[in-house]
């Protein structure tokens, strides 16, 4: 059985020689590497289904190349993909499997996994379909899906992300506990028509908790408990906390703990998705995020794409000690694809502990960050073009529009396609120092057919495996995130003290003064 290898990387040769190499090649330019190479954009590209990976816009050479890969074998990555997808428990800190794949993997279907998708598929088809009626008889014109980080992130930026292909219901999220934000909800939404999906793993999130309770409060001001079962269902493991709150089991969708939250969207905790697009879009969707699990499975590392996108990142991380990427999508479907990368990714590799116990002495996870182009272009691309920090960025652009709507998408990929270009060349301009541009900015271009839910699903996937990769490297544990535990049992004792307006409670004087001035 293959376990997760424990290797510190940077007593692996390969780190050593990656040190060596970066001393030649760090001031080197693009440009050079191009002239250097007639045949560095075939070289350094990857071709594979509806995906174009142009990765020679970055600083590697052939020699960087090799030391990666090399790095890659000596951190024993391989093993460590086996004994992900095998279903070793690789999340040794929370004893669990990590299985997100299997809830896409139609070569080998797990039984619990098809009877959640069939009555996922039989749920969504009742609601658009109109079979399932409120409690006054009228069909369901809204779903709102109440839960926050994984359970909210993915669903909602994948139903934004495919609202072209959307079905006639209005789908909502309540996330923030911004009582505020949850009352102007409330107020926009007609009870007999609308549905809550109550998703949280562990139904005890306090802002799910606390947001379903007010939703469950507001829903009973004009009906009555009989009513509920028309209008709430859940998505979480504990079946117990979910029948406390007041929904029966028949109404209940199932998590299980080998799936993390931030990788949940593929599971019941797509059922908005589901609602928002029709099941058969949710499916293409998992049928494009098990093509990239196979392909990473399969490719050789020189070929595989999630893995050359980890490596190229560790590369910038580690080395040219960049603490920041940026990922720009050039389709406005897409602008919450950032906020939920800032989930998945630093949620997942933001930790200064290896898999040994010890503290690390280098950088792990980085700072993700973007927005969609052309958007960002007109507001921070000055820092990326002329700044003083270097930030690796991923491009993302589709070949075809959605809908042909005049000269908009050839202007769209020609500023995609310009700024890769620009950042890279950049300008000389000796006579006016505030107009010179150096260069030398690094970029990945993602070139793909069509924002189609199955590619949805393959880019998603490269980028859940692209952070398993860095965490493997780094020899971090990717799947916890224990990190997030302290702020919540401290917000605690600030409620309780704020409840109890008893101020003893605040050891710190600062929070102290602040609460004196509430
Ligand atoms: O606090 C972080 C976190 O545990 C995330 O990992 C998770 O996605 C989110 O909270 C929501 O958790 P739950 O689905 O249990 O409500």
């Amino acid at each position: 059985m293959p376990s997760m290898p424990k290797i510190n990387p940077t007593t692996t040769k390969a780190w050593q020689a990656l040190q060596l190499h970066f001393e030649e090649i760090k001031e080197t330019h693009l440009l050079n590497l191009f002239a250097n190479d007639p045949n560095r954009a075939t070289d350094f590209s990857i071709e594979w289904n509806d995906f174009f990976v142009d990765i020679s816009k970055n600083r590697i050479n052939s020699k960087t190349r090799e030391l990666l890969l090399q790095l890659a074998s000596e951190v024993q990555l391989e093993q460590a993909i086996s004994a992900q997808f095998e279903g070793e428990t690789i999340n040794e800190t929370e004893n669990r499997a990590v299985l997100h794949t299997a809830l896409r993997d139609f070569s080998n279907r797990k039984p619990e996994v098809v009877q959640a998708l069939e009555k996922m598929k039989h749920f969504s088809n009742d609601i658009i379909q109109g079979n399932w009626k409120g409690h006054t008889g009228k069909p369901i014109k809204t779903v709102v899906n109440v839960g926050i980080g994984g359970s909210h992130l993915g669903p909602s930026m994948v139903c934004d992300a495919l609202s072209h292909y959307k079905t006639h219901l209005e789908v909502r999220f309540i996330s923030n506990i911004d009582g505020d934000h949850v009352s102007g909800i409330l107020n926009s939404l007609d009870p007999e028509t609308t549905l809550f999906i109550i998703v949280s793993k562990s139904f005890s999130t306090q802002e799910t908790r606390t947001n379903a309770d007010t939703i469950k409060k507001w829903f009973l001001s004009t009906a009555d408990e009989a009513a509920i079962k028309q209008h709430f269902v859940a998505v979480s493991a504990n079946l117990e906390e979910v029948q406390n709150f007041g929904i029966s089991e028949s109404h209940i969708f199932p998590m299980w703990d080998w799936v993390g939250g931030r990788f949940s969207l593929w599971s019941a905790v797509g059922l908005s998705i589901c609602c928002a697009v029709g099941y058969d879009h949710f499916e293409e969707l998992l049928k494009g995020a098990h093509e990239m699990d196979q392909h990473f499975q399969s490719a050789p590392f020189s070929e595989n794409i999630p893995v050359a996108l980890a490596l190229i990142s560790v590369w910038y991380n580690n080395f040219f000690r960049c603490e920041t990427e940026a990922v720009i999508p050039y389709a406005e479907a897409l602008h919450k694809l950032v906020p939920y990368l800032q989930q998945a990714v630093m949620e997942s590799n933001g930790k200064c502990v290896d898999r040994n116990g010890e503290a690390v002495h280098y950088q792990t996870g980085n700072i993700v960050w973007g927005a969609t182009g052309t958007n960002a272009q007109h507001a921070f691309f000055q820092l990326l073009h002329q700044g003083t920090k270097l930030v690796p960025t991923d491009f993302i652009c589709f070949a075809e529009p959605l809908q042909k709507t005049g000269d908009h998408h050839a202007k769209l990929v020609a500023n995609c396609l310009a700024q890769t270009e620009a950042l890279m060349e950049g300008k000389a301009n000796t006579k006016e120092p505030f107009r010179h541009f150096e260069g030398n900015k690094p970029s990945t271009t993602l070139l793909i057919k069509k924002l189609c839910p199955k590619n949805l699903g393959s880019l998603l996937a490269l980028y859940e495996h692209k952070l398993f990769v860095q965490g493997v490297v780094w020899n971090i544990y990717s799947y916890d995130q224990w990190g997030v535990e302290l702020g919540k049992q401290v917000a605690g004792t600030t409620l309780k003290a704020i409840q109890e307006e008893n101020g003893t409670l605040l050891k710190n004087s600062s929070t102290l003064l602040i609460f004196k001035k509430l």
